[in-house]
């Protein structure tokens, strides 16, 4: 389910409202084990995720992608099954480059789980872009942090997502420790992923995907 998650980023850690959620990033994780930051709202209705979002300037919508994607597909048959989402993305926005990240479990394979974490690994670490950074999930799930003055978003997102975060906002992105999602990414230009890293290592400071994703179901009103 497609979720929101509010952080206060000037919590005190090891205040009385700190928590301790495992935290087993071992790589980049200096704090492995020790107290992050508590989630201090959580939003899983769209509209609701939409309101708190464009309030920050982030764009959240929800569209239709219901292609089954084969394993193996192409980037450009995955590109072509998303055409006219493409297309209305760069009438809108004057996006001219896409391309698309995807990763799927591969059991089978013994480089899977090296694979998996080094890629985990490198989007796992605050940075931001000089151009719009604009996602839609088509497939599977990951989770983006989006950090503001004092306060970090963190959001779930899932097939039918679309997050547009705008140029030099300071974000990271988790996709957990069993990587399995598929994302067009649309750039203002052809060098637009380039990351510009923070060197903050804010991501340790706060639970993982996997610790977002086991925390108890919202109740539903
Ligand atoms: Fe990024």
């Amino acid at each position: 389910m497609t979720t929101l998650y509010r952080f206060d980023e000037a919590q005190r850690i090891g205040g009385s409202h700190a928590v301790a959620v495992a935290h087993t990033v071992d790589a980049a994780d200096p704090a492995a084990g020790g107290a992050v930051r508590e989630v201090i709202e959580r939003a899983s209705e769209p509209q609701q995720i939409q309101t708190i979002l464009a309030a920050r300037g982030i764009r959240f919508e929800q569209w239709r992608a219901d292609v089954a994607l084969p394993d193996g597909a192409t980037n450009d048959a995955i590109l072509s099954a998303y055409a006219a989402e493409l297309a209305r993305l760069r009438a809108e926005a004057g996006y001219p480059s896409a391309d698309v990240v995807r990763l799927v479990p591969d059991d089978a394979s013994p480089a899977w789980p090296a694979l998996a974490a080094a890629a985990r690994a490198k989007f796992l670490v605050e940075h931001r872009h000089a151009e719009d950074e604009v996602r839609f999930f088509v497939e599977g799930s990951g989770v983006f942090y989006l950090r503001f003055d004092d306060e970090t978003l963190a959001i779930r997102c899932e097939r039918g997502d679309l997050l547009g975060v705008p140029a030099g906002t300071r974000h990271w992105f988790d996709m957990g420790s069993r990587p399995h999602f598929c994302a067009i990414r649309v750039f203002g230009s052809t060098d637009g992923w380039v990351a510009e890293f923070t060197g903050d290592e804010i991501a340790t400071r706060y639970p993982i995907a996997d610790a977002l994703a086991a925390l108890p179901a919202l109740e539903r009103k």
